[in-house]
């Protein structure tokens, strides 16, 4: 038996006696995709974790989506198979930036995309993540749009809802922010039939290069559902296996200088059988109860107003 082999018989063991589920988000390496029940965007994963009813939740991603998770379903034991997994973005954003622009307008909303820490997403009028951010930021009858932590798809939604006034901090996606217009255009060159597919996290020059622009999951519909072979693919690079594995007739091209997320690549095969076989002691997600309850209501919020 192969050791990859191996290792997928204990976590599925593992996973039996813990009574357990794994998410990942789809920046997960494949293998880690392969072994979870859920693969999904943020949003999809939001839902999941809402409705989970066995008893232990394993995130493979990043620590705020476990703090979601946790958020979203108390009750769960949520473990993160690596600790130090983190989104730099996250931290890109203070309650003290928050507090000046609630102090400078009367008539604003704190608009917090999921990719934030629960102590933000408690000082905010709502949560929002790519695949619903349009419609949520639309159906607010505020004004002023304050939109935290990412001022790329802040931006991305300024420019589709112009009623609206924006205004913006200075968070963005280090791993998008790699993406070189000057790359994208070569890759453009040398593959003209293909469809450029964008993040909405990457630069506003990056996504007018683009055909299409969203969520990784609406990257990855668009691409299964279009009549067109040869797609650019212009987001991190975990996307390209459910891509590969679902439209294996197609073809996909990334940047030479590959778009990946350090902190997502922290996730192995390996750790998610760690942490079910080592807990609750290692990597369980846990909050004050106060925070949590205050960082539900925006987190509810979207998924109502999403629907
Ligand atoms: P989505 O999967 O919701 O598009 O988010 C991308 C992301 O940056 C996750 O960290
Ligand atoms: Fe954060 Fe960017 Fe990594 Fe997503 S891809 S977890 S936004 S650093």
């Amino acid at each position: 038996m192969s050791q990859e082999t191996s290792i997928k018989k204990e976590i599925e063991e593992l996973k039996k006696q813990r009574n357990a589920v794994i998410l990942a988000h789809y920046y997960v390496d494949g293998d880690v995709q392969e072994i979870a029940d859920y693969v999904g965007d943020s949003y999809y994963l939001s839902e999941v974790a809402a409705g989970v009813d066995k008893d232990v939740i394993v995130f493979a991603g990043v620590s705020f989506m476990g703090e979601c998770a946790k958020i979203l379903n108390p009750e769960k034991t949520v473990l993160m198979p690596d600790g130090g997994a983190d989104c730099p973005m996250a931290h890109m954003v203070t309650p003290e930036e928050i507090a000046a622009v609630r102090e400078k307008y009367e008539d604003v909303a704190v608009v917090t995309y999921v990719n934030s820490f629960a102590k933000i997403k408690a000082l905010s009028d709502v949560c929002v993540t790519s695949s619903n951010a349009l419609k949520i930021v639309k159906e607010l009858p505020n004004k002023n749009i304050f939109f935290i932590p990412d001022h790329n798809l802040g931006g991305f939604l300024a420019k589709q809802l112009p009623e609206k006034n924006f205004i913006f901090n200075e968070g963005h996606c280090p791993t998008h922010d790699r993406i070189q217009v000057a790359e994208v255009q070569a890759l453009k060159a040398a593959h003209p039939e293909a469809i450029a597919l964008a993040h909405p996290e990457c630069r506003e020059e990056i996504c007018k290069e683009a055909d299409y622009v969203g969520s990784t999951k609406g990257i990855i519909d668009y691409a299964l559902k279009s009549p067109a072979k040869e797609f650019i693919i212009l987001t991190e690079k975990g996307i390209m296996h459910p891509l590969t594995q679902q439209a294996p007739d197609k073809r996909f091209y990334g940047l030479d200088q590959e778009i990946v997320c350090r902190d997502m690549k922290l996730i192995t095969m390996e750790k998610v059988r760690d942490v079910l076989r080592d807990m609750p002691e290692t990597n369980q997600v846990q909050m004050d109860d106060q925070l949590m309850q205050d960082a539900l209501t925006p987190l509810e919020r979207m998924l109502e107003l999403a629907k």
